[in-house]
């Protein structure tokens, strides 16, 4: 999955360091809702201090949705078999990240990782930071497992349970498995990275979580992992694009295979959100209006590497200079998913329905507008080290 608008789009409230107590804050737009606990507050070693997320959210709403509309979701289970599971893929049919990487097990092995790493030699370091916060982002799959599981409804209630829902959410996960495993292995054999610090990462972020404000709605749940799967196709076949033209087609092929993936996923979840759409218009619409009110938060938002406080909104803006993910992406998923789900063309709302269709309909173009004028005014900013680089400064 991908990065946090708010940083990208919105850099006036990109700021740190503000202070509530001994607590230091995190954006100005959850100052209220999380804390950072620098490392000092993180010991667990010789004081056996219980271990704190780095990364904490407050102000956390929950079961927003009105208990009875959980049966929806079970009087769609029949419509999800036939209608979604077949969106995945048998697992004999899959690629494997092995059939990309170099094969341990070959004659040709050193001469392959050899040649890997020569290609990789002619990449420049920015393109590393970009890519290794798309693998740590892949790889805090645990949380995004938790996410769906959270929602009222469809949540696997065994960890084996035969719905479609279930069913779903397990085979989702085991697609997505892949993806961080292919990009963490190809990035080690790279020798580009400080694989130290990144695996770092990757253990912070799934320490801490994430806060995709989803409220235990699937509805809200769907409509996020629509945006998310769309947000990361694109961020994927951006990363393909930039390999491609810095000359490593293998790498390139690495990321467009994943970025297929993601478009396979995207096309599951705006199935579902079309269907609650068609049987609960009011209801949906209201879903799309409160995720894009309160902006679509990306996955790896609560990010850290045990030493830069800034470090999300940094790697967000390494990914919008180098065009892999920008502000113009969110207002373009935007636009596209309510194309994608005619939410113009949708009629017999309530009042409020209405409302939040005009909303909705009207945001993309205001988003764009916004981001123009932020652009404008956003100062040059200093270059910053990034950890995963071996402290090489990096422009922003
Ligand atoms: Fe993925
Ligand atoms: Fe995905």
């Amino acid at each position: 999955m991908a990065l946090n608008m708010n940083a990208v789009y919105v850099p006036s409230q990109a700021k740190f360091g503000s202070f509530i107590g001994s607590k230091q804050l995190r954006s100005s737009r959850v100052c209220m809702a999380s804390t950072i606990h620098p490392p000092s507050s993180m010991k667990t070693g010789n004081k056996k201090e219980p271990f704190v997320p780095p990364r904490e959210v407050h102000l956390q709403i929950t079961h927003s949705m009105p208990p009875e509309k959980r049966e929806l979701f079970h009087s769609l289970n029949d419509w999800a078999e036939k209608e979604i599971l077949v969106l995945l893929k048998p697992v004999e049919k899959c690629w494997q990240p092995n059939d990309f990487l170099p094969d341990p097990a070959s004659e040709g092995f050193e001469d392959q990782v050899r040649e890997l790493r020569a290609r990789s030699k002619e990449i420049p370091d920015e393109y590393f930071v970009v890519l290794v916060g798309d693998m740590i982002t892949e790889e805090a799959l645990p949380t995004y497992q938790t996410m769906l599981n959270t929602l009222d409804g469809v949540r696997d209630e065994t960890g084996a349970s035969l719905t479609s829902w279930a069913v779903w959410t397990r085979a989702w996960t085991a697609e997505e498995n892949r993806h961080g495993d292919l990009l963490n292995k190809y990035l080690y054999l790279s020798g580009r990275v400080d694989m130290r610090q990144v695996e770092k990462t990757i253990q912070y972020l799934i320490g801490s979580g994430m806060d995709p404000k989803t409220e235990n709605s699937p509805y809200l749940g769907f409509i996020y992992t629509s945006f998310q799967e769309r947000a990361t196709f694109v961020s994927h076949g951006n990363t393909a694009r930039l390999a491609k033209e810095h000359g490593d087609l293998k790498l390139a092929q690495v990321c467009g295979i994943i970025a297929a993936d993601e478009k396979r996923h995207e096309t599951a979840y705006t199935k579902i959100v079309e269907k609650l759409f068609e049987v609960d218009p009011d209801g949906t619409i209201h879903g799309l209006a409160d995720m894009m009110r309160k902006k679509i938060s990306m996955p790896a938002h609560l990010m850290y590497d045990g030493k830069d406080d800034n470090l999300f909104d940094n790697f967000s803006s390494v990914a919008q200079r180098l065009g892999v993910y920008t502000a113009k992406d969110y207002a373009d998923i935007l636009e596209f998913l309510v194309s994608r789900w005619e939410v113009e063309k949708l009629t017999g709302l309530s009042g409020e329905g209405n409302k939040a269709q005009d909303y909705v309909c009207t945001l993309a173009p205001r988003i764009r507008k916004l981001e123009e004028r932020a652009q404008a005014r956003a100062k040059e900013r200093s270059p910053v080290p990034f950890s995963w680089i071996f402290n090489k400064q990096i422009k922003l």
